[in-house]
C-alpha cells in the first residue's frame, strides 16, 4: 500500500501563502455554476474546474516540489498550480498548456511578476496535439500536473509514461492514472484525490 499524504510545509502565516488565496479564489459551487464553460469552446479533456488552493498547496507538498524542479501543467485553468510552484516552493519555473484564449491571458495577468522574470509562461495549445508540440516533447520538465479526465490520461499515455521513466514526478487530481500501467503510484491521498506517481521508489 502507498503511503498517505503528510505535512504542512508552508507556514500559515505566510504573506505569500495568504496572497495566493486571495488571487485564486475556491470556486462555491452553491455560488457559481460549476464548472466554469466558456461558451463555444471545446475543452475536450476536462472543463474548467480549478483546485482549491489547499489542494495545490497540499499537492505540491506531497510531490516535495523544490527549488531545481520545473512544472508543467497540462490543462492549466487559471494557472494556479504554476502560480504556486514558482511563488510558494521556489521552484526555478513553471509552464502551463491551456486551450481557452481567456484562460490563458488571466493567468498570466494573475503571474504577471513571475511571468515578467521569466520563470512562469503559459501556452494556448491542444493537448490532443501532444505528439507535436515541442513544449510537452521538451526535456525540461521534472514535475507534470494532470487534472484531466481519464480520457485525457489515455490518449497521452505514451507521453506519461514516457516521462515517469525519464524520472519525472507525475501529480495526478481528481482522477488516478491506475488506467497508465506504466506508472508506479507512490504517495496518495485518495480521500483528497490527490496521486504521485514516481519511478524511484517512495518519496
Ligand atoms: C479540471 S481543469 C484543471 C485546471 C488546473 N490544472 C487546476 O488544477 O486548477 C482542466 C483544464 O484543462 C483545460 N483543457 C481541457 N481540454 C484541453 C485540451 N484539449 N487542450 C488544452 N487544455 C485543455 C480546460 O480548459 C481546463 O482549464
Amino acid at each position: 500500500m502507498s503511503p498517505s499524504a503528510s505535512s504542512a510545509v508552508l507556514s500559515q502565516d505566510s504573506e505569500q501563502l495568504k496572497l495566493f488565496h486571495s488571487k485564486y479564489p475556491d470556486y462555491d459551487e452553491e455560488e457559481h455554476e460549476l464548472p466554469l464553460w466558456i461558451e463555444g469552446v471545446d475543452t475536450t479533456y476536462a472543463p474548467f474546474i480549478p483546485t482549491s488552493t489547499r489542494r495545490v498547496v497540499l499537492a505540491l507538498e506531497m510531490a516535495h516540489l523544490k527549488s531545481s524542479d520545473v512544472v508543467l501543467d497540462v490543462g492549466s485553468g487559471d494557472g494556479r498550480f504554476c502560480y504556486a510552484a514558482v511563488a510558494l516552493f521556489g521552484a526555478q519555473g513553471a509552464m502551463g498548456i491551456e486551450y481557452e484564449q481567456d484562460l490563458v491571458e488571466k493567468s498570466t495577468q494573475l503571474a504577471q511578476d513571475y511571468v515578467d522574470q521569466g520563470r512562469i509562461s503559459f501556452e494556448r495549445a491542444d493537448l490532443t496535439d501532444w505528439r507535436q508540440s515541442s513544449t510537452m516533447q521538451s526535456k525540461a520538465w521534472s514535475v507534470i500536473v494532470v487534472f484531466l479526465s481519464p480520457e485525457g490520461g489515455t490518449d497521452m499515455e505514451e507521453w506519461l509514461v514516457q516521462e515517469f521513466e525519464r524520472g519525472v514526478r507525475i501529480v495526478a487530481l481528481i482522477f488516478d492514472l491506475k488506467q497508465l500501467k506504466g506508472l508506479h503510484c507512490s504517495v496518495e491521498d485518495s480521500q483528497e484525490g490527490i496521486w504521485i506517481y514516481e519511478k524511484q521508489g517512495c518519496i
